[in-house]
């Protein structure tokens, strides 16, 4: 106990962590004992903190030998983010109130950010430079230029992404704007897209993209309250709207009108103890349901190993939706927020978890809004007692969709994922024991409990069970969220919920799950898409974004598009990973691929990456030379 307190104390002194992070610490931490020689000459173990204190102050003694904070600089950093003690893990949100009020990260302001949060500035530096969407400027320029993405992943570049990127840096070149390439951004139901600052412009061209940029139209537009949506009533349908109605900002079912019709019922009986946990569970494991960020993990067992871990326990909610081709949790959280907010309630409750932190990627600024708003409504007037819940903003880093990625970002640093064990279950935030969920899997949970397993599991075709939203888009009629039977094929997918293939267009190929899942040819348009049906043809489903190329494209280029992105994305810590990936994508670029080196480079990745983003990178090149062997080995016809 002597030794809690004097830790306690210790963190207290410095500001540097919360109450409730200091005791989340204090209960992991391995404090180490340094004898004194106390003037009786009696030797007496004083315990000082643990090794990582240690480390701590010798980097804030170390941390202002370099450039000094100037005043100026100071005063506009406090400004923003207001008055010290700062939270070491709030360092990503405080570089972002400075990144939005500047467009930019000046190098002034990055050393006065490290002497307010008392943080040495190669951390500040280096937490700055890791994700795209801080803009790291040396010297003071006149004004930060406005940027302006264009989505350049896959379904874009079918959809002329590459033309935009032509053409509108010569019409916007003198006008401070910047035009970059961006990766997916979660919308490829609407290629192209791009982004104007902070505003999404679907069905993009480059007449609307600069009459935006000129306007400085540049912020997400609001979104009404009035929508009645049930998800369950779209069950066997299409869940995002025709093409011909897409909505930047479509309506959203609010608090009141969530509550008023049965919404928190189910969370308040589980915290209120009258529905009881175990039964909660038993319908999550009966119901069948997988986890729905990628990995397919079973989500009834997942909670129950989390519960069985010591308190405190912590939830990481995964709305990263980074994966190329995937919109599903941007498309229901911007309809329907609070079935997602109930469904994790309800696994908080019945894991036992302290805290919740709501990881949203950065290119979701309408979700932003709205998740922030009813937030602080439900806040405002719960229906039950709630965790603490915090919502954390991404910063365009594809690999902070990886689990222990995520968790590290959220601490405040460099999304570089974790080795494992230990796994996140047992040491995950903060060192605590955490539960980490797709925003979908949560969104399940109500209409799971309410409507019984069966509910779920009683849809499914080929053998499979459950339900599915898949992302679809490509060269179909009517991309969009497409919530249909686990196991359906491709073949059924296009035709009963996609409007059949764009005219002029014939199905050649398909991706199953985005970048990592593989890239199949016609011939397999009949395999049952679902968790486990996909593997033994050499890809995998994952967050079931299915991307569908016709006769006048190649798969080629979606493996080298795809490749790219994963040279893009690669957070750099281990080398299979960081060069691998690069050395791929050089390849992929010749008319005949050296295939031989292509398969040593996939075997080296695959086995000695430390994540998935490294081990799967190979999946799209492995197919093409499975089942396109004609397009890459220089004949032109297929072996
Ligand atoms: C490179 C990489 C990127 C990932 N990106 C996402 C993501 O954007 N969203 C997500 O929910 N899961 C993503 N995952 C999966 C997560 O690591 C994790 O399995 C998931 O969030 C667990 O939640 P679930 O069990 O509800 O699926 C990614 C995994 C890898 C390896
Ligand atoms: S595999 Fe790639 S993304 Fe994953 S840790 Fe290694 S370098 Fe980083
Ligand atoms: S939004 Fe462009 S590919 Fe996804």
């Amino acid at each position: 106990m002597a030794d809690r307190l004097d830790t306690a104390r210790l963190h207290a002194s410095h500001g540097q962590v919360s109450a409730w992070n200091a005791s989340l610490e204090l209960s992991e931490s391995r404090a180490f004992m340094q004898t004194s020689v106390a003037p009786s000459t009696d030797v007496k173990a004083v315990p000082l903190g643990t090794a990582d204190d240690l480390r701590e102050r010798i980097r804030r003694k170390a941390k202002l030998k370099g450039r000094q904070a100037d005043d100026a600089s100071l005063e506009e950093v406090r400004a923003l983010i207001g008055a010290a003690p700062h939270r070491r893990d709030l360092l990503i949100e405080n570089l972002h109130k400075i990144n939005d009020a500047y467009r930019c990260l000046h190098d002034r302001h990055l050393v006065a950010l490290a002497r307010e949060m008392n943080i040495p500035m190669a951390e500040v530096y280096e937490v700055a430079t890791f994700y795209h969407h801080f803009e790291v400027v040396r010297e003071e320029a006149a004004e930060a230029p406005l940027t302006v993405r264009v989505c350049d992943g896959l379904s874009c570049e079918l959809a002329g992404a590459q033309d935009l990127l032509k053409r509108l840096p010569a019409l916007l070149g003198n006008e401070n704007v910047r035009v970059v390439a961006a990766p997916c951004v979660g919308r490829c139901e609407q290629a192209p897209v791009a982004v104007v600052h902070q505003r999404a412009v679907p069905l993009a061209t480059a007449e609307q993209v600069v009459t935006l940029a000129r306007a400085q139209d540049e912020m997400h537009p609001a979104s009404a309250i009035d929508a009645a949506f049930n998800p369950a009533d779209l069950a066997g349908g299409s869940v995002s709207p025709a093409p011909q109605d897409v909505q930047v900002a479509p309506a959203y079912t609010g608090y009141e009108a969530y509550r008023a019709q049965g919404g928190y019922a189910l969370a308040a009986a589980v915290v209120n103890g009258e529905t009881d946990a175990e039964s909660v569970i038993q319908a999550m494991e009966d119901s069948g349901l997988r986890g729905l960020g990628g990995a397919g993990f079973p989500a009834g067992r997942k909670w129950r190993i989390v519960r069985d871990q010591p308190a405190p326990k912590l939830m990481a909610v995964n709305i990263d939706e980074g994966e190329p081709g995937t919109f599903k949790d941007r498309t229901y959280l911007e309809r329907d927020p609070h079935r997602f907010l109930e469904g994790l309630l309800v696994a908080a409750q019945v894991v036992g978890i302290a805290r919740c932190y709501i990881y949203l990627r950065d290119e979701y600024h309408g979700c932003r809004a709205i998740l922030q708003a009813e937030l602080d409504k439900l806040q405002a007037n719960p229906p039950c007692p709630l965790p603490n819940i915090e919502l954390r903003r991404g910063a365009g880093a594809y690999i902070c969709g990886e689990e222990s990625a995520m968790i590290e970002s959220i601490e405040g640093k460099r999304g570089e994922p974790r080795m494992r064990p230990p796994y996140i279950a047992q040491v995950g935030l903060f060192g605590r024991p955490t539960l980490e969920h797709n925003f979908e899997t949560l969104y399940w949970v109500r209409d799971i409990v309410e409507k019984g397993a069966g509910w779920f599991s009683s849809f499914g075709r080929n053998g499979r069970k459950g339900l599915r939203s898949f992302s679809v888009s490509g060269r179909v009629k009517h991309p969009g969220v497409k919530l249909a039977p686990a196991g359906i094929t491709l073949r059924e997918l296009i035709a009963e919920y996609c409007g059949g293939m764009q005219d002029g267009h014939t199905l050649y190929a398909y991706l199953p799950g985005g970048a990592s899942g593989g890239i199949f040819p016609e011939s397999l348009a009949d395999v049952p898409l679902d968790f486990d049906t996909i593997q033994p043809h050499g890809g995998f489903i994952g967050s079931a974004a299915v991307i569908v190329l016709s006769q006048h494209d190649k798969a080629r280029d979606a493996a080298l598009n795809m490749m790219r992105f994963f040279a893009h994305e690669s957070c750099g810590q281990c080398t299979p990973c960081r060069v691998g990936t690069a050395k791929a994508a050089a390849l992929l670029e010749a008319p005949v691929w050296d295939v031989e080196t292509l398969e040593d480079l996939n075997t080296v990745m695959t086995d000695a990456s430390i994540c998935g983003l490294g081990q799967a990178a190979p999946n799209p090149v492995r197919c093409v030379i499975k089942y396109f062997p004609h397009e890459v080995n220089g004949s032109g016809a297929a072996a």
